[in-house]
């Protein structure tokens, strides 16, 4: 396949995403994003901020805002703080935009039409002195099952449990407090998952590469039955309630759910992005119109895994229409601060906008993918950030560079020597270089990616290895030509680096092509094998030496932090 589509799941609106965040689905979605393109295939790689629900309204009444303006201020904030960490997409939307409400109306049309929609009466909690429904987080009280005092109306933060709003013992409206609370019925749609039990079942039984985890959730789901769920809250702000053109009789206070809307803003970001780039996005979301050539993979964290093996196609699959459904999904499990939670009211973690005001983005990259919660959860640690950075990026990556550039410069001036020829050590090298740049090609494309950054860091080792084995540094002193050689692999090694990096740290792989001057676009080419990439430079191309590549990590750096970042 060489269309790609690829999609990371919508950060929620509400504040600029911690590390975990970054690493439970954007990052990883990037760095796939980018390889694929330097594979030379077609990627539209797609995101957008997740707008609606209580987190959204919430966060507006607390930061005395009116959530229009908290959204479009957040996703600007946002959209910045991605593209400063190297995220490529292609668009980056919001699922509050025109084009999403007028999708979501005609999802829930086409649903109902098909007989997957109806009206339920349902028990909600009223809040007699707010003057409205409580859905959702709205609603607080004790938890029924674990005693806890804080919990959610849908879901309890100590156990973990979701919970029905009505579930909740001593219920009490979060906007004022007021325990002033009654159990009203009311209406609301419901989407009618169990007629979809055989669709889905044939649908996920079709997907025949998806990872264990994965399959495993989705199977877990199924066996248990699909449950028909409710698509309608009692909120102002979202994607309202339609029929025929007008508000839907007795939804006029009523949107649609908010992880009913967030995962068709896929394809309404996909056709926001298709309007500013005059592209058409059917052809990547429409099996008639050519989307049956397309790859679709989605990245996202572990407890969104049943929305989009199991919900989202539920909306795909029943509305009877030719849409494009995921090929393969990549969860990730939590990345922990201190084998604790991130939190922004307690100060625990580091933000995105944050951690760029400390270091450069690639230093963050490269340690979150390189230790990347792919088979478990995995605690972030400033000791350990500092000690992977200190280690791989500049012992090993950095040093290389820093240290041949340098030499080279010195002794042969700044041009990639001519003299010599390659001999055992770099036939060698080659044969190592060939067996590694396979294998981490064959990870990255099975989204491994831990494995993948064990591989690139063994293929920097290398390049380190043979630098000191060859050591132009005492060759120079009887053998001109044979260090001139050895000068001249290292240079190719650095232009090979910079390729096979890229993906991870984006930013840093230019700076390793700006050193000769090589052109963006072709500096990504993906290697063809290293015999190849290593007789690039022959001799007589310029280059110049970097400033240093990466920066150590001091040990009081790390005090400062810890105390700012509430390290514990
Ligand atoms: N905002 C959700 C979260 O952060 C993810 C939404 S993914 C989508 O968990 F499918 F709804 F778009
Ligand atoms: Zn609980």
């Amino acid at each position: 396949m060489d269309r790609m589509l690829i999609t990371s799941a919508l950060p929620y609106i509400n504040g600029v995403k911690h590390l975990g965040n970054l690493v439970g689905s954007m990052l990883p979605a990037d760095v796939y994003a980018r390889f694929q393109r330097q594979r030379g295939r077609e990627v539209l790689f797609i995101c957008a901020t997740d707008e609606h629900g209580t987190p959204a309204e919430l966060a507006a009444r607390a930061a005395g805002q009116t959530v229009q303006h908290y959204c479009r201020e957040q996703h600007d904030i946002q959209a910045r703080a991605g593209a400063a960490f190297g995220l490529s997409f292609d668009h980056f939307g919001r699922s509050s935009n025109a084009a999403n409400h007028r999708l979501t109306q005609h999802f829930a049309a086409v649903l109902e039409e098909n007989g997957l929609i109806e009206e339920r009466v349902d028990k909600q909690i009223y809040s007699i002195d707010d003057q409205r429904f409580l859905p959702d987080r709205y609603v607080e009280g004790t938890c029924p099952h674990c005693g806890y005092e804080k919990a959610r109306g849908d879901q309890c933060d100590n156990c973990g449990r979701l919970l029905d709003p009505i579930e909740l013992k001593e219920p009490y409206s979060a906007i004022s407090g007021s325990r002033n609370i009654e159990v009203r019925e009311t209406k609301h749609l419901y989407l009618l998952q169990s007629k979809l039990q055989d669709r889905i079942a044939d649908w996920v039984a079709s997907r025949t590469d998806w990872p264990a985890l994965t399959r495993s959730i989705a199977r877990k789901w199924l066996t248990e039955g699909l449950r028909d769920r409710s698509i309608t809250r009692d909120l102002v702000w979202g994607v309202p309630v339609m029929k025929d053109g007008e508000r839907r009789p007795g939804f006029e206070n009523k949107v649609f759910y908010v992880w009913f809307d967030a995962p068709i803003a896929y394809i309404a970001a996909t056709q926001e992005w298709a309007a500013a780039a005059g592209a058409d996005w059917e052809r990547w979301w429409r099996t008639d119109k050519g989307a049956g050539d397309v790859r679709y993979v989605q990245f996202m964290g572990k407890d969104n895994v049943a929305f989009h093996t199991v919900s989202f196609p539920a909306t795909l699959l029943g509305s009877e229409e030719p849409w494009k459904t995921v090929d393969t999904l990549k969860s990730l499990n939590w990345l922990t601060w201190y084998g604790g939670k991130f939190s922004t009211s307690q100060g625990r973690g580091v933000f995105m906008d944050q951690a760029l005001d400390i270091l450069p983005a690639d230093y963050w990259r490269w340690h979150l993918m390189a230790n990347a919660p792919e088979s478990d959860d995995s605690s972030f640690t400033l000791e350990q950030f500092a000690g992977v950075v200190n280690k791989d990026l500049a012992d090993v990556l950095g040093n290389f560079v820093n240290r041949i550039t340098r030499f080279c410069k010195a002794r042969f001036g700044e041009a990639v020597p001519q003299a010599g020829a390659y001999g055992e050590a770099e036939a060698a090298l080659t044969a190592e270089l060939d067996r590694r740049i396979a294998d981490y090609t064959a990870c990255l494309e099975a989204m491994e990616f831990r494995k993948a950054f064990v591989e690139l860091r063994a293929i920097w080792v290398a390049g380190n290895e043979y630098l000191q084995t060859a050591a132009p540094w005492t060759t120079i002193k009887q053998d001109e030509a044979a260090a001139a050689a050895s000068v001249r692999c290292a240079l190719n090694l650095i232009a090979l680096f910079a390729a096979l990096s890229r993906p991870v740290i984006p930013f840093t792989a230019d700076r390793m092509a700006a050193i000769f001057g090589l052109d963006p676009e072709t500096a990504a080419r993906w290697p063809e094998g290293a015999a190849a990439a290593l007789s690039r430079f022959r001799g007589g191309e310029p280059f110049s030496p970097p400033e240093v590549l990466f920066k150590k990590i001091e040990d009081d750096e790390i005090e400062s932090w810890r105390a700012r970042f509430g390290a514990e």
